[in-house]
């Protein structure tokens, strides 16, 4: 019997082959282009193949690719100083290769301070429902989602769950044994939910009158998609303690990073933390030529334009498809379409997908969109229409 492709069954990707792509548009093997509003879930931040990010990584390629962190890397230093210059709560980066792996240290970073503040009973993270922080274990146990702890084993202790929004469930929460509190200021997964204003800086207060830390985990909503650099910068006194970022930080190029403050970071020293491949000279070439883009006023100012034109269309799409459409949510270009009823937003999908246009689904049957920052008007546009299409087709299945 013939044995199959070799590749765990973890994923069922549709049978369509992708050769090239250039901003937004993806071409086939067979020549089909398709328009990409989800880019890797929010990772090509500045379209497929960008030439000023290929050519910096091109050329890093002919000096150095790898040293280990036995030795220092000069992008690192670079990188990070860019990172603390624009946020002024942040003193200190530790690089890593994914959005896991970052948030894995982020958490080490919050058990290690209240140890080596003398409280070392504080190691429990507080999350919320609908979170998502990646897959290794701690990630799993961290977000709590059930799906993605079924099979693995017993949970791990040091974590505890609380319904997203719910303040005073978060407030009860909180303890003698809390370490720190981590949540998405935009949950991506859990159904593109941007936490209100009032919640970051409620969230920031309670921190600080009970020693505990504050994990901001911008993995999906950092890089730029929102409109500001990092999420949490739309809220004045919500700053957070430690951040989490992957994803559009590499803009494809693997690459994570936990930002941190100086008291935060104090007691993550020799020994407490390493990585083979995190911040090599590869990924510090990709990811100091990705910041320079994203970080510059005029590329925030057109994601801003951008998706305000962008939502204000799918606004317009939700009063004709009112049966189909509920609400329309997140941030900047992280969109989502609540639909109406239940599984549509998978249907949606499959239909898009029909109409040359990728997109992803996310929880509470959404629909979700991340497409590149680099998006023109003409592209949104073209996003809006194919999505008539599909809602009309789905119009008249019902
Ligand atoms: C908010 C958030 N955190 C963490 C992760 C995990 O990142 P990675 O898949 O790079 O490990 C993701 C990935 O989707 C995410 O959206």
């Amino acid at each position: 019997m013939a044995k199959g492709n070799h590749l765990f069954d973890c994923y069922s990707p549709p049978d369509i082959t992708f050769e090239r792509g250039q901003g937004a548009w993806l071409t086939t093997d067979t020549g089909e282009r398709y328009l990409d509003f989800i880019a890797g879930i929010a990772v090509n931040a500045l379209g497929h193949a960008p030439k000023d990010i290929a050519d910096a990584v091109t050329e890093q390629m002919g000096k150095l690719w790898h040293l280990s962190n036995m030795f220092l890397v000069p992008g690192q230093l670079e990188l990070s100083e860019k990172y603390c210059r624009d946020l002024p709560w942040a003193d200190k980066v530790f690089f890593q290769n994914s959005g896991t792996e970052s948030l894995e240290l982020a958490m080490k970073t919050a058990r290690r301070y209240q140890y080596g503040e003398g409280r070392e009973q504080r190691y429990d993270i507080i999350g919320f429902s609908g979170a998502f922080h990646g897959r290794t274990f701690a990630a799993i146990n961290a977000a709590g989602n059930p799906k993605y702890l079924e099979g693995f084993g017993p949970r791990l202790p040091g974590f505890i769950h609380v319904p997203f929004g719910d303040h005073d469930a978060l407030e009860a929460a909180v303890s003698e044994t809390t370490a720190a509190i981590l949540v998405e200021p935009v949950q991506g997964e859990g159904g593109v939910r941007a936490l209100p204003p009032e919640c970051l800086r409620g969230l920031r207060k309670l921190c600080d009158d009970n020693d505990i830390l504050l994990i901001y985990d911008e993995v999906q909503c950092g890089a730029g998609r929102t409109g500001q650099l990092w999420a949490h910068q739309w809220v004045e006194g919500g700053e957070p303690d430690i951040m989490a970022v992957a994803k559009g930080v590499g803009g494809g190029f693997p690459l994570g990073a936990v930002i941190a403050s100086e008291e935060a970071a104090k007691h993550m020293v020799p020994g407490t933390h390493g990585t083979t491949y995190g911040g090599n000279p590869l990924a510090m070439a990709a990811g100091n030529a990705v910041y320079d883009r994203i970080s510059d006023d005029g590329f925030l100012e057109h994601v801003r334009d951008v998706s305000n034109m962008f939502r204000q269309s799918l606004a317009g799409l939700k009063d004709e498809f009112p049966e189909l459409i509920n609400d329309v949510r997140g941030k900047g270009l992280l969109v989502g379409l609540q639909m109406v009823n239940p599984g549509d937003n998978l249907v949606a999908k499959t239909h898009a997908l029909e109409h040359k246009l990728l997109v992803g689904t996310a929880g509470d049957n959404v629909l979700r969109m991340a497409p590149p920052l680099v998006i023109s008007e003409a592209d949104a546009r073209e996003a809006v229409e194919r999505l008539r299409a599909v809602f009309r087709g789905m119009e008249t299945a019902e």
